[in-house]
Order: structure tokens, then C-alpha cells, then sequence
């Protein structure tokens, strides 16, 4: 398999973030956030697991970027826990939460991995969300004070940064769905938490601008190809609702477009709009990041919550422990969509991966052709993209390791790398060692 098309300085990456993998949620001064709550909530993630050790990170960072290394990457993509660095309500910053993203930092320079950090990645602190959380513009201020300390301890070495990790999660599944914290049901509260989401970005990015010259700073959303379950005019008019809620929602203002007016309509929530918010919303970003799984089958559901589709099981395809559909050719046309209609000047895949049920055999080895092709098909729907003009960058694998998926807890592995959670072994698999092979044969072409 050859990718002509992707460029010689193509970034090649994995991502993690902070609550998946780190563990140690009560050493040096952490305090709990949004996500400690809700793990610890019985029946809100699947066998009760929680983010307390994880992947041990904390204490096995040294290794896991010696896995990243080996790999041969050239980025790591990891979150910074808001819940180290500013633990409580206070805005009292705790220097050994600080001191942990220093050397994390300092030990990717070493090793050759570019840093993209990302400053959220969902672990709000619990004493924000007991302040109102996203619901309220203070907790967009706030985030924008917590960046405003990374970026001074860390900006003399981090170039690239994202604000948000997948604000469509945060808002539209802890607010709205309430299967991921803070395990919220309304909609009201959901479109002010997108709405302050979006501020606290702004915010961000303005800050960054002043304390880090030369910053590139992007932010990361989730997107998805959507297709409505039937030729029925209902379906249709679903599907462009579906795309409003997962797609336009999250992209328009970011591009300095505003909210989608149809979307507006339909919610039917006011946006606190302050003057000026929309300028800051929508200032001009380095990249954009793009998370893609899967692709969407809508069809019209009237009795479902705002805006009325439901998700539906494609036809005869592929799909992943997810129950995710294997769909590569959506991962191009997202990467298109970005640069034709957006104007994306340049382009990262921040994300894309697959959950299999994968085991260790006897010698010791995890053989796990699923993702692997994944992963292939992945990169060649990339390469393709490119080849269209597009300006993709780079590509970061979802996950370096297996690690917390959320309100599925560990059942569901995504890693390069295996990780036995009793003795905290990692194991390069099948995919990882395919990956490595990749990346080398495209830098010695
Ligand atoms: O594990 C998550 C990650 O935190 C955000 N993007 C999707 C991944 C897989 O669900």
C-alpha cells in the first residue's frame, strides 16, 4: 500500500486524553472533575469502571512515549486535566499539576514528538460544574484563565494547540443525551453549554494569540457523513437536520458563519449572545481538527428529542465492537467537505480509529486484523483526499493505547498498543506494528 499523495512533512500521530488514560485522579493536588462524579454514579458507565488508575499514565508516562516513539511517531496528541492544573473554583493553580505537562512536554522534545495539546478534553472540575458548568459564561471565562496558565508555563515550547476536544459530546451527550457527564437531560441547558463551549474556545484562542506568538492553534470536533434511512421526504429532511445537529452546529460559527439559522429555529433555545461573542467565536483558526468514526443512517423521528431523527443501523455493512459502521470513503469526503466548503486552510485528522475485542495469544502477541484494515483504509481515504487537493497535514490514530472509552469503560479497546489492566502491561499490536511500518515506508520514500 502506497500514499503517494500525503505531503513529505505529513505529521504523522496518535492521540490519548488525560481522564482515559492517566489514573492517579487524588495525587498532587488534582481535584475530581465532572467525569469522577459520573464514573463513580452507579449504573453510568458499563461495569462500573472508572477513570481512578486507567492506564496508570501518571507514573507510566516515560514507557508510553517510548511506545510512541518505537512507533515512530512524529506527534502526540494528549489533553491537559483542567482538574491538575486550576483543581478548584478558586482560581488557586496547583504548580504540580503544572509540573506533570512540563515534563510530559519536555520529555516529547527529547524523544522527537511534536505536543498538541488540547485543553479540554471533557474532564471539567467538579467545582465548576458546581457553579453551573457550561450552562453558565462564567465557565467560559474560567477555562480561558486556566489556558491562559498552561500557555505560560508551556508556551515557550508548544506550538500547536487545540482548545476543545469534541464540544458536539460535551454539549449534545452530557446535556442533551445525558450518557456522558455530567449526565444532564435538557435541551435548554445543552444549547447554552455548546454556546459557552464555543465562548470558552474564543476566549482560548485570544489568549493563546497574546501569551504565545507563533502559536497554531485549531480546535477539534467530531463529524460525521450522514445519509437518511430512506428516500421518504421525512428521512430527507432528517438527514439535513441530523446534519445540522452534528456537522453545521459545530463548524459554522468556528468559520465565523454563526449559528445555522434552521438550527436556531428548530431548538428554539436564545443564544446569550453578548457583542462581540460571535468576532471571538469565529476568529480566524491554524487548523481544524477532524475526529471521524463512522457514518451516520438517520431517519425521521418526531418523538425523539430535539431535533427529531434517530440513528439507524446502516445496510450490510461492516462494523466495529462500536457497532460503529466501517466507512472510509467518509472520512475523504469530510476532509473535502472541510477544505471545498469551509475553506479549511489546512487540516488535521485529530482522530479516527476502531474498538475490536482484542486478546493476547499465548506467546504474547495481539493479532488484530480488523483495525489494522481499518487503519489502512483509513489512510488510503486520506491519501485520496490529498490527491483532490485537499490540505491535509497530518493524521493522529485514536488511541496510542487502549484506554477508558467513557460510559463504556474498558470493555472497548481502541490502542496501537494492548494494555493487560491487572498488571498494566502494554503490547504493541498488530495494527500498531502495521502503522509503524507505514509511517517509515512514507518518510524513506
Ligand atoms: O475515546 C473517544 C475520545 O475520547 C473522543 N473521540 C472518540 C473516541 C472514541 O469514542
Amino acid at each position: 500500500m502506497e500514499l503517494r499523495s500525503l505531503p513529505d512533512d505529513f505529521v504523522w500521530g496518535a492521540a490519548t486524553a488525560a481522564y482515559q488514560i492517566e489514573g492517579a485522579v487524588a495525587e498532587d493536588g488534582r481535584a475530581p472533575s465532572i467525569w469522577d462524579t459520573f464514573s463513580h454514579t452507579p449504573g453510568k458507565v458499563d461495569n462500573g469502571d472508572t477513570g481512578d488508575v486507567a492506564c496508570d499514565h501518571y507514573h507510566r508516562w516515560p514507557e508510553d512515549l517510548g511506545l510512541a516513539s518505537r512507533l515512530g511517531l512524529g506527534a502526540y496528541r494528549f489533553s491537559i486535566a483542567w482538574p491538575r492544573v486550576v483543581p478548584q473554583a478558586d482560581g488557586v493553580v496547583n504548580p504540580a499539576g503544572l509540573d506533570f505537562y512540563d515534563r510530559l512536554v519536555e520529555a516529547q522534545l527529547e524523544a522527537g514528538l511534536t505536543p498538541f495539546p488540547t485543553l479540554y478534553h471533557w474532564d471539567l472540575p467538579q467545582a465548576q460544574q458546581d457553579r453551573g458548568g457550561w450552562a453558565e459564561r462564567a465557565t467560559a471565562e474560567r477555562f480561558a484563565e486556566y489556558a491562559a496558565v498552561v500557555a505560560e508555563r508551556l508556551g515557550d515550547r508548544v506550538t500547536n494547540w487545540a482548545t476543545l476536544n469534541e464540544p458536539l459530546c460535551s454539549a449534545w451527550i452530557g446535556h442533551l443525551d445525558g450518557n456522558m457527564a455530567p449526565g444532564i437531560k435538557d435541551l435548554t441547558t445543552a444549547v447554552r453549554a455548546s454556546y459557552h463551549l464555543h465562548l470558552g474556545h474564543g476566549l482560548a484562542v485570544q489568549v493563546l494569540r497574546e501569551s504565545v506568538p507563533g502559536a497554531k492553534i485549531g480546535i477539534v470536533n467530531n463529524l460525521s457523513t450522514i445519509e437518511p434511512a430512506s428516500g421518504s421526504a421525512a428521512d430527507l429532511a432528517a438527514a439535513v437536520r441530523a446534519d445540522g445537529h452534528i456537522n453545521r452546529w459545530w463548524l459554522d460559527p468556528v468559520f465565523g458563519r454563526g449559528y445555522p439559522e434552521d438550527m436556531v429555529k428548530l431548538y428554539g433555545v436564545e443564544l446569550p449572545v453578548r457583542e462581540g461573542d460571535m468576532e471571538l467565536i469565529g476568529a480566524p483558526l491554524d487548523w481544524i481538527g477532524l475526529n471521524y468514526y463512522f457514518r451516520q443512517f438517520v431517519t425521521d423521528d418526531p418523538s425523539g428529542p430535539a431535533p427529531g431523527f434517530r440513528q439507524v443501523r446502516g445496510p450490510n455493512a461492516e462494523h466495529t465492537a462500536m457497532d460503529w459502521e466501517v466507512h472510509a470513503p467518509g472520512l475523504e469526503e469530510l476532509i473535502l467537505r472541510l477544505s471545498n466548503e469551509y475553506g479549511a486552510s489546512k487540516i488535521y485528522v485529530t482522530e479516527n480509529g476502531s474498538a475490536y475485542a482484542d486478546t493476547v495469544t499465548p506467546e504474547g502477541a495481539v493479532h488484530d486484523p480488523g483495525r489494522t484494515a481499518y487503519l489502512e483504509q483509513h489512510l488510503a481515504a486520506c491519501d485520496r483526499a490529498v490527491a483532490q487537493g485537499a490540505p491535509l497535514a497530518g493524521y493522529f490514530a485514536w488511541s496510542l493505547l487502549d484506554n477508558f472509552e467513557w460510559a463504556y469503560g474498558y470493555d472497548k479497546r481502541f490502542g496501537l498498543v494492548h494494555v493487560d489492566y491487572e498488571t498494566q502491561r502494554r503490547t504493541v499490536k498488530t495494527s500498531g506494528l502495521r502503522y509503524a511500518e507505514l509511517i517509515a515506508a512514507h518518510r524513506s520514500r
